[in-house]
């Protein structure tokens, strides 16, 4: 047997219809053969151009730029689909230390932090975040990915329990089951049901850990928690705190220190991790603690520190590059160009008809719902020269599909207020489209 890699488009599978929870458990002996109905379903949706994933770049991720499908279909127009919210990946700065640290020590690491493989930048650079975060052992990861999963696969044992907002990305998520079974899920930014889940394990277990995991920006509804409210109930009861920054540092709040410096949490909150591929032109991430032991254990048991290769070179230079202009004048002044894009494509949807979710940040989240619409919707989208991301079913609750714009400095004020009516009109155009 073959999975459906070369089969026909089969044209009794609806494009609109269906989303990943259907294919997520196939059953039967063959792990091969048993993918092709999923294959079936992405090429049926490939065929009418409902399937917007999988796209690459033909040019830098700036405002404006270009991509090809995987129909190598170009696609070109303004750019809401790349995460480099200061727009640094076009900043000279950075690449000239990007190309120093090519001819100074070569363009790999070539080995695990573990061993061999951090360099005197990735060691300044885990040096420059600490002093940001105030908090003064930090430990790189090649991907924020890794930084999730590692931090809490590296503290957590199975005895131990998690207690998780059920919106926490994909990597806090699959570390903490992978650390233990006993994860408790809240709903979203429910403090009062953190509390309750952490009153309910020390009522029977004094001796397990509890790590209460949340972010400092969520990525999909661009909403934040309080961070001071459920610091103090962990230190009350006995838990510890991990925030994920991946999505708020170095773009927002004073000095770029994200959520913990607009919440004065500053150095306050016990663990933080954070990703650099939002912000920092660059791939990778870091755990940051008070506390050397908790370094030098996600080091050794966090997996994704210890099994996997360093940052390399070049990454680690352009991250530490990035750091400075964060923290510089410079940095002051696209944050402030930042909160005015995102203020104004908000106020673009807004006057078109739509509310955005969550506070004005380099997220935009566009509420859509029904699966079908966003998937027109984007294809409208496609026409009229706007990229956009489309996230459904698992990135979302089946039946919440929207669309997640992701602004930068360098947007233009007119480029953002022009496209928001766009956007607007394209989910209106598939909604009636399907009405009829
Ligand atoms: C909240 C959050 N944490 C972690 C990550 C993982 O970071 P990266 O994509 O840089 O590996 C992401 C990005 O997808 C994220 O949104």
């Amino acid at each position: 047997m073959t999975a459906a890699s070369s089969t026909p488009v089969d044209s009794s599978v609806d494009p609109l219809k269906g989303n990943l929870a259907d294919f997520a458990a196939p059953r039967g002996p063959d792990l091969l053969a048993r993918t092709a109905p999923f294959s079936q379903w992405i090429d049926a949706r490939r065929e009418a151009g409902l399937w917007p994933y999988v796209r690459s770049l033909e040019a830098v991720p700036s405002p404006e730029t270009v991509a090809v499908d995987e129909s190598g279909r170009r696609l070109q127009g303004t750019n809401f689909a790349s995460q480099d919210y200061l727009g640094l990946g076009t900043h000279p700065a950075i690449h000239e230390a990007a190309v120093r640290a090519l001819h100074d020590l070569g363009p790999h690491s070539a080995g695990s932090a573990i061993l061999q493989g951090n360099t005197r930048l990735s060691r300044e650079l885990e040096t420059a975040i600490g002093d940001l975060l105030q908090m003064e052992h930090v430990l790189l990861f090649p991907t924020g990915w890794g930084a999730g999963y590692g931090s809490i696969v590296g503290l957590v044992r199975p005895y131990d329990y998690v207690v998780l907002d059920k919106l926490a990305h994909a990597c806090l998520q699959q570390g903490a089951y992978a650390a233990t079974r006993r994860v408790l899920r809240h709903e979203h930014l429910d403090m009062d049901e953190v509390r309750t889940h952490i009153e309910a394990v020390r009522r029977d277990d004094a001796d397990a850990g509890i790590l209460v995991v949340t972010e400092g920006l969520f990525s999909l509804d661009a909403d934040v928690p309080e961070l001071e409210r459920l610091q103090e109930t962990c230190h009350e009861l006995g838990a510890t705190l991990l925030v994920d920054v991946a999505h708020d540092l170095g773009a927002l709040g004073p000095d770029g220190t994200g959520q913990l410096g607009v919440q004065a949490m500053l150095g306050k909150v016990d663990l933080v991790m954070g990703s650099f591929s939002k912000t920092f032109a660059s791939n990778g991430g870091f755990l940051a603690s008070s506390s050397r032991s908790v370094t030098d254990t996600v080091r050794a048991y966090g997996s994704a520190a210890t099994f996997s290769n360093a940052l390399s070179p070049m990454q680690a230079a352009i991250v530490r590059q990035a750091l400075e202009i964060v923290r510089s004048g410079e940095g002051d002044e696209l944050r402030v160009r930042l909160m005015h894009i995102a203020e104004a494509i908000r106020e673009g949807f807004s006057t078109a008809g739509i509310e955005c979710l969550g506070i004005p940040s380099a997220i935009v989240i566009v509420p859509i719902g029904d699966e079908a619409v966003a998937r027109v919707a984007t294809r409208n989208l496609v026409e009229r020269d706007v990229l956009v991301n489309v996230f459904e079913f698992p990135a979302v609750a089946v039946g919440a599909a929207r669309f997640r714009l992701q602004v930068m400095a360098t947007h233009d004020e007119q480029q953002v207020r022009e496209a928001a009516p766009v956007v607007v009109e394209a989910i209106q155009a598939a909604r009636n489209a399907l009405a009829t």
